[in-house]
């Protein structure tokens, strides 16, 4: 059945070769730990923290990370033994060719374009609301915000038109991409070094502004007053997944938007020196670190303001807000943390613009996708007409949705290629129990089953609207996929063969 022809090895190896002859083998353990970190901290932990706290978990916000980044953990345990199997770029989308079949890998590549390329467009809009916090709010509220968004600014009420800065800072980047200048690990680690030292900062000095008063009651009661949203409105945190438990479990979709990245680790999988060994440390040890990190920020930031604060004042830039409002001297820390958030924004927004444009290359290459997505500019050899291509798509969202419906869709998408991920891991055991796993992801099926349980409970959490909306996108991915890609696929007639202890001895 065409439908799950899948990709054999000796494929695999050939067609990332040829577009990425250049690719050397560098990066250590360390090195690929410092470009999953690079990769996850962002807008995540910088926004969402506050958005999840504010509106469904309150302080147990800490609890939120703790329930996604269990199963980030189980999820990234089934991704270990993957890209050790398969240390190849193209991440979820490559795995499910070669174990899955091709449709499968459709399905999941097309996900990722909710992960990539909508996760650029929410961290883009995040950069946005910082940047307009370093000029002092100088940009009118209609330029920098959806026309989904308005607020009451001194009694006048402003609704959104176009957000101009997302819309800027996409495009710097993307220019950058065409131009080929990648982010070498070097200056990825720089970066990582500003971004995990200032959120180290606020955690030592912000432990000191705590007030425990606004950690009690750590969960949000049903009956706690309604909140008040920029345009005046009241929120209700009676509705079952905007307090207790219920918030926590929302939040928890919310936040793991925060985690998102680590799976980018495995994208650079042809330029790491040990990639069986180093791989699985490298996506591992970055989500650990993480995790950490976010329990720590998190207890911190709703200690030192109250959750109420981030549905109103503090509902943009909260960190620079929590700063500058309540720990009083440290004033220049919040311009600090601002420059270094909006670095770290940079960062991440030009990973998930390459991981897209790497996904499109190579769904192009097997002719699932028009040739222009593989096209290389004849002097830099980069993807620039599917680089062209994103900014206009990334940069339509980011100018017109508001950061929080992006980011949820980013979830869901990715959400959605971890649950596949895990059932992938069971399937391959039981048809290919001979294959060589350099790592093994542990307790099977126990494990993956966890993952997919923890996963789906996110994505039931998540809104309805984001809900139907990733269906839509997927019926839309199918709908192109029998008319277009089925038709058009390079291994329509290729004989059906998973890697073997064989092919690795070959290589
Ligand atoms: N994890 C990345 C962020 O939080 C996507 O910005």
């Amino acid at each position: 059945m065409k439908l799950f022809v899948k990709k054999s090895l000796a494929q695999l190896m050939a067609t990332p070769e040829e577009g990425a002859s250049t690719l050397k083998r560098t990066l250590g353990a360390g090195n690929l730990i410092a470009l999953g970190i690079g990769a996850i901290i962002g807008a995540g932990l910088f926004v969402r923290t506050a958005a999840a706290a504010g509106a469904h978990a309150g302080p147990a916000v800490t609890l939120s990370f703790i329930i996604a980044a269990v199963g980030c953990a189980f999820a990234g345990l089934c991704y270990a033994e993957f890209a050790s199997i398969i240390p190849i770029a193209g991440s979820a989308y490559t795995y499910a060719y070669a174990t899955m079949g091709e449709i499968v890998a459709w399905i999941i590549g097309w996900a990722l374009v909710l992960e990539y390329a909508l996760g650029a467009a929410t961290v883009s809009i995040s950069w946005s609301e910082y940047a307009n916090n370093l000029l002092g709010h100088r940009i009118p509220f209609e330029w920098c915000h959806s026309p989904m968004e308005s607020a009451i600014i001194n009694g006048v009420s402003h609704t959104g038109v176009i957000n101009l800065p997302a819309l800027l800072i996409l495009l710097l980047l993307s220019l950058l991409l065409i131009k080929g200048t990648q982010e070498s690990a070097t200056v990825n680690t720089v970066i990582v070094v500003i971004k995990v030292t200032i959120v180290l900062v606020f955690i030592a000095i912000g432990w000191q502004f705590i007030n425990p008063a606004h950690h009690t009651p750590y969960l949000i009661p049903a009956n706690a007053p309604d909140a008040t949203l920029p345009d005046g409105t009241k929120y209700s945190y009676l509705p079952f997944f905007n307090h207790g438990w219920g918030g926590v479990l929302t939040g928890a979709g919310i936040v793991f938007f925060a985690f998102i990245g680590f799976d980018a680790v495995s994208t650079a999988a042809q330029e790491a020196k040990n990639p069986k060994r180093d791989m699985p440390i490298g996506i591992l040890g970055s989500l650990v670190v993480c995790t950490i990190l976010y329990i720590l920020f998190s207890w911190v930031l709703t200690g030192v303001a109250p959750y109420q604060d981030f549905m109103h004042a503090g509902k943009e830039a909260s960190v620079a807000y929590a700063i500058s409002q309540y720990m009083h001297h440290y004033e220049w820390l919040s311009t600090l943390v601002t420059v270094a958030i909006l670095m770290g924004f940079s960062s991440v927004i030009l990973v998930m613009l390459l991981g897209q444009s790497r996904v499109f290359y190579t769904m192009s290459t097997d002719g699932l996708l028009p040739k222009v997505f593989s096209d290389l500019h004849p002097k830099f050899r980069t993807p620039y007409k599917s680089n062209m291509i994103l900014f206009v798509f990334v940069g339509l969202f980011a100018a017109f949705l508001p950061s929080s419906v992006a980011g949820d869709l980013t979830s869901i998408g990715t959400l959605f290629a971890f649950v596949l991920v895990c059932i992938g891991v069971m399937l391959l055991r039981r048809t290919n129990p001979e294959l060589v796993r350099p790592f093994k992801t542990p307790l099977v099926p126990l494990v993956p089953i966890l993952g997919i349980l923890i996963c789906s409970a996110m994505i039931i959490s998540l809104p309805l609207e984001t809900q139907l909306s990733a269906l839509a996108w997927m019926i839309i991915g199918l709908i192109i996929y029998f008319t277009y890609s089925r038709g058009n696929s390079k291994l329509g007639n290729v004989s059906d063969v998973l890697p073997t202890a064989s092919d690795f001895e070959k290589k």
